[in-house]
């Protein structure tokens, strides 16, 4: 399986730290924020990765993992003209994954889980998608899920709702097959002007293949300076208790 990182967009809810400095590189403890998903892929055995962003950024992060040894990974890096959407961002992955199942990470998520169970299971899926929720207190800034736990189905997914129909966040982690690239060619912008990944993941409910599995661990989106300053504090106590049980 491969994975797609994307670390584009304009981190608007970062500023000013973001005004010239790409919100992945911002530091979440002892690393800049895209190493997190990078580690994430590569404790899963993914180590062939494409890493989206705008133009002007790329060189940043061919800098910075270029001259890191003892990442062992194989990372490519492609340009996503305008910052218009995760869908449009992952538009450009489609050569990169060529007929092959894939991983896609929001680059400003972070989290304590291993991806291993959950690429497995995408593994043995036969074909569909596979989301990762997170129950969360403040669900108006997320893709919200509702679903049918006993049958264990996503009914639909809200973007942003202003009245959530549950507390259960749609992360920034997502498996695909290649029927994904159809599908954003059928949406179109959203309020907000971007094409959206939730309306690709409805696409995938109303044809019955979108599977979830739940998070057990502690999981961020570091987009606010608040769950930016949490990330932090969360990576350096996980990275504390792992060196007391080693
Ligand atoms: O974190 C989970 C949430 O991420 C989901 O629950 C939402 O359904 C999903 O839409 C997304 O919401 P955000 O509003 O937090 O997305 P944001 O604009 O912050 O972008 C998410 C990541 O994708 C971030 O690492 C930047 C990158 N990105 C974003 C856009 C819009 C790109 O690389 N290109 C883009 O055009």
């Amino acid at each position: 399986m491969k994975g797609v990182i994307l670390a584009g967009g304009k981190g608007s809810r970062l500023a000013p730290l973001t005004k010239i400095f790409n919100k992945h590189l911002l530091p979440v403890g002892p690393y800049p924020m895209i190493y997190w998903s990078l580690f994430k892929l590569k404790e899963a055995g993914i180590l062939d990765v494409m890493v989206i962003s705008q133009e002007e950024q790329i060189p940043l992060f061919q800098k910075l993992l270029e001259s890191d040894q003892e990442l062992g990974m194989n990372i490519v890096y492609q340009v996503q003209p305008e910052a218009s959407g995760i869908s449009d961002g992952l538009s450009y992955a489609k050569p990169f994954v060529k007929g092959e199942k894939f991983v896609l990470m929001l680059g400003d998520n972070v989290f304590e889980d291993s991806l291993n169970p959950f690429v497995e299971a995408f593994q043995r899926q036969d074909r569909g998608a596979k989301v990762l929720l997170k129950e969360v207190a403040d669900p108006n800034r997320f893709g919200i899920a509702e679903i049918d736990a006993t049958r264990q189905r996503i009914l639909s997914i809200e973007e942003k709702p202003e009245y959530p129909r549950s507390s259960y966040c749609v992360t920034g982690i997502y498996f695909y097959d290649q029927e994904v690239f159809q599908y954003i060619e059928r949406i179109s912008p959203s309020d907000r002007g971007e094409l959206e990944i939730t309306d690709v993941n409805n696409l995938y409910i109303s044809n019955s293949q979108l599977t979830y599995d739940m998070l057990k661990g502690w999981w961020i989106d570091a987009g606010t300076h608040e769950s930016l300053h949490e990330a932090s504090a969360k990576m350096f106590e996980t990275m504390k208790k792992k060196e007391g049980s080693e």
